[in-house]
């Protein structure tokens, strides 16, 4: 009798392990409610993790088994209904099941030949959400790992514009030719717009901020004599369209329209932000980001897919093709009837995150996604009230989209021991571990800032919230 060889038995164990994810995902996703936030002795459970590669492993079944056991004891519970550190969604049912398909089937969205179903899923889901947010239909874009990767496909697209602004194709022979990149901004600018200009040769110390305070709000007069002061040479321009601290934004409208009058690429941040897009209530904020030259938006914030996706939108094909030209003899061409995503963006091979994308728009379409995102703004106010109504805690904004900032204030102290004692306070309550959230600065001052864009969060999550807090503080 032969030996069996490796693919027959991975074709028995591969079976075997969709009969025990079948028992186990249930669990998985049922306990997601209820699961801490971030388990408070996780370092302690995964302090074996430093052993030596298995000489002989243990096998698909055992491992998967450990896994659940490991994450269900020590992982972040980020997509859970207490988690509001950063700005995380959670997961729609519709997104989850096609991200996990994604994965069963393994699909590669470079170009249509690996993924017709993938490919054609991404064109579409990207045409729905310019339709969502009222960005031109002609507007090609593309799906990347996040905001972070947007911002600097969006960049690199409008560095590539300022060089050729000036003749140069710095795709081609980079920016030594060149004088420095001027990039205009208020001091909302996002930390992964500076990462993204720092690696693309631009430099920090070429950013402006105009600022009217120390929050960073944007001093209009300042901006508009920084785009005179350019005398028609060629510039960045960056709006934040939602800030992480307060949820505020930039002017979108004013700040575009004046650097119109400018020779200025204008890119907008609009990570979360550009979710306001979608209510009623809020859509003023994001008025006039058709007029920019890109867009960023986030999927695993708002739009509520896992993570990790989010999308870039440019004016100009033609920027994105000659800042990520990607050609050799075995690829396929970039410009045919079946389009090759991996040509316009950073990243060659990618997953196929355009099926979540795809799945949530089309199972719960326009008028879920308003539902997804008031239903977030309603739980922003219920916070607000909470905050209110507590004699310890003051509020810090009026809170006008998703994210609440205030402070623990027990009274009688100066402002700079409150700054202590909330960091004091954010760390030990990150540490209590039953809600996943940090502390940040608005101006000087020391502030929470819970971000909510889940559609799990509850009310009672949130008395939850203002209750553990005060529990907390009152150990200090
Ligand atoms: C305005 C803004 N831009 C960019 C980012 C970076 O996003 P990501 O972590 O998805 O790369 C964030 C994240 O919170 C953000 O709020």
């Amino acid at each position: 009798m032969t030996e069996p060889n490796l693919g027959d038995e991975f074709r028995v164990e591969m079976d075997a392990l969709m009969h025990q994810l079948t028992e186990a995902l249930p669990g998985v996703v049922g306990s997601i409610d209820d699961r801490i936030a971030l388990p408070p002795d996780a370092g302690n459970i995964l302090a074996d993790f430093q052993q030596r590669l298995p000489e002989k492993g243990n096998g698909a079944a055992a491992t998967i088994e450990r896994l659940i056991y490991l994450n269900n004891r020590a992982g972040g519970n980020v997509v859970g209904p207490k988690s509001y550190h950063f700005v995380i969604g959670g997961s729609t049912p519709a997104a989850l099941g096609a991200d996990l398909l994604a994965t069963a089937y393994e699909a590669i969205t470079y170009t249509w030949i690996l993924s017709p179903t993938g490919v054609e899923m991404e064109t579409q889901g990207l045409n729905w959400l310019k339709e969502l947010f009222g960005l031109p239909v002609s507007w090609p874009g593309v799906i990347v790992t996040g905001a972070t990767m947007a911002n600097f496909v969006c960049l690199a697209a409008g560095r590539q514009w300022w060089g050729e602004q000036q003749g140069v194709d710095v795709s081609e022979t980079g920016m030594s030719v060149l004088p420095p990149c001027p990039v205009l901004t208020s001091g909302f600018v996002h930390a992964a717009t500076l990462k993204c200009l720092a690696t693309q040769g631009i430099g920090r110390v070429n950013v402006h901020r105009y600022c009217k305070d120390d929050f960073g709000r944007l001093d209009l007069d300042a901006y508009k004599k920084g785009l005179e002061a350019l005398d028609s040479a060629p510039a960045l321009v960056v709006v934040n369209a939602g800030e992480v601290n307060a949820g505020e934004f930039d002017p979108v409208n004013e700040m575009i329209e004046l650097a119109r009058e400018h020779n200025c690429w204008v890119h907008v941040d609009g990570a979360f932000g550009l979710f306001a897009a979608t209510s009623p209530r809020t859509a003023h904020f994001v008025e006039g980001v058709e007029k920019a030259d890109s867009v960023t938006v986030d999927g695993h914030k708002w739009l509520n897919v896992p993570y990790d996706s989010g999308y870039a939108f440019v004016r100009d094909h033609g920027l994105m093709a000659r800042a990520f030209r990607y050609d050799a003899d075995y690829l396929p061409n970039a410009d045919g009837d079946r389009p090759t995503p991996g040509a316009i963006g950073p990243e060659s091979s990618r997953r196929a995150r355009s099926f979540a994308l795809w799945a949530t728009l089309q199972a719960y379409g326009r008028e879920g996604q308003q539902r997804l995102v008031e239903h977030c703004l309603d739980i922003a106010q219920y916070c607000a009230e909470q905050v209110r109504a507590s004699d310890k805690l003051d509020l810090m904004n009026d809170p006008q989209l998703n994210i609440v900032s205030f402070r623990y204030n027990p009274g009688g102290m100066s402002e700079e021991t409150l700054d202590y004692l909330n960091i004091r306070l954010g760390e030990a309550v990150m540490v209590d571990g039953r809600f996943l959230i940090g502390t940040s600065k608005m101006g000087a001052r020391t502030i929470f800032r819970p971000a909510f864009s889940n559609w799990r969060t509850r009310e009672a999550d949130i008395d939850e919230l203002i209750a553990v807090i005060l529990e907390v503080a009152a150990t200090l």
